[in-house]
């Protein structure tokens, strides 16, 4: 079996994947450049495209500081996969057509996949909500009032959850499901860093190159992933979404 993830509803082989290749750049060298790239760091939202979860609304996530190794097995959309197959906009996309939301149109496909998300949750109606949805996409020409505006008018709109598929893990690319697992492994590679949301790692992979024998992802390591309230305390495992 060979790694793969699905992309806008086609299944991808993803065996040439790097280690150290982040998704963003995996769909702009397999010519799917509708995904755009500011900064590669993760402050400018063009690359901002949809991981479909398995029984809830997507999230929308930096596709520059998400590495390969963390979407095998993973379904996402990108802005080029949100009109319907007889070129029907996504309401989001329609909306922002009608209101002038894009000028040059290089922030567009980052902020369309935010907005698709909010609209997805039903999230979209509240202004304050709608400030904070797309408070991670920078627009440099348009301006901020029509894209907000697109957004507080356009319809709830739910989208597909993803379908459970098989996938091998990438070389190299260690995904533990315990702490006691975690551990061993980097008893056993101890120049393989941790690796979670990557917000540091990949920045630090993009911009200084810098290049590790080994990935120990705790993404699915259970008892980070834990999100209990007691009377008077919040426990929040470190691999919880900022999302939940
Ligand atoms: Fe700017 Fe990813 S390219 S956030
Ligand atoms: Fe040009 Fe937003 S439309 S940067």
């Amino acid at each position: 079996m060979n790694p793969t993830l699905t992309l806008n509803g086609e299944v991808v082989d993803v065996s040439s994947a790097d280690l150290h290749q982040s998704l963003l750049d995996f769909l702009r060298h397999s010519g799917r450049t509708g995904t755009k790239m500011g900064c590669n760091e993760g402050d400018c939202g063009a690359c901002t495209i949809l991981v479909l979860e398995k029984d809830g609304p997507p999230r929308a996530i930096n596709s520059c500081l998400a590495l390969m190794g963390s979407l095998v097995g993973r379904s996402i959309v990108t802005s080029e996969g949100l009109a319907k197959a007889d070129g029907t906009l996504h309401p989001v996309q329609q909306v922002m057509v009608e209101k002038l939301g894009s000028q040059c149109g290089y922030c567009t496909p980052g902020f369309i996949c935010s907005m698709a998300e909010a609209t997805a949750r039903g999230t979209q109606s509240d202004p304050a909500a709608v400030a904070d949805q797309l408070c991670g996409n920078l627009c440099r020409c348009t301006g901020y009032r029509p894209i907000r505006e697109s957004l507080l008018e356009a319809p709830t709109t739910p989208l597909p959850t993803s379908a459970a598929s098989e996938s091998a893990s990438l070389p190299d690319y260690h995904q533990p499901t315990s702490i006691e697992q975690a551990l061993a492994l980097k008893a056993t590679l101890p120049d393989a860093p941790f690796i979670a949301g990557a917000t540091e790692l990949a920045v630090l992979i993009n911009k200084r190159h810098s290049r590790y024998p080994a990935l120990i992802s705790l993404e699915k390591v259970s008892e980070l992933q834990q999100l209990t309230a007691t009377e008077t305390h919040w426990h929040l495992g470190a691999g919880v979404p900022l999302t939940d």
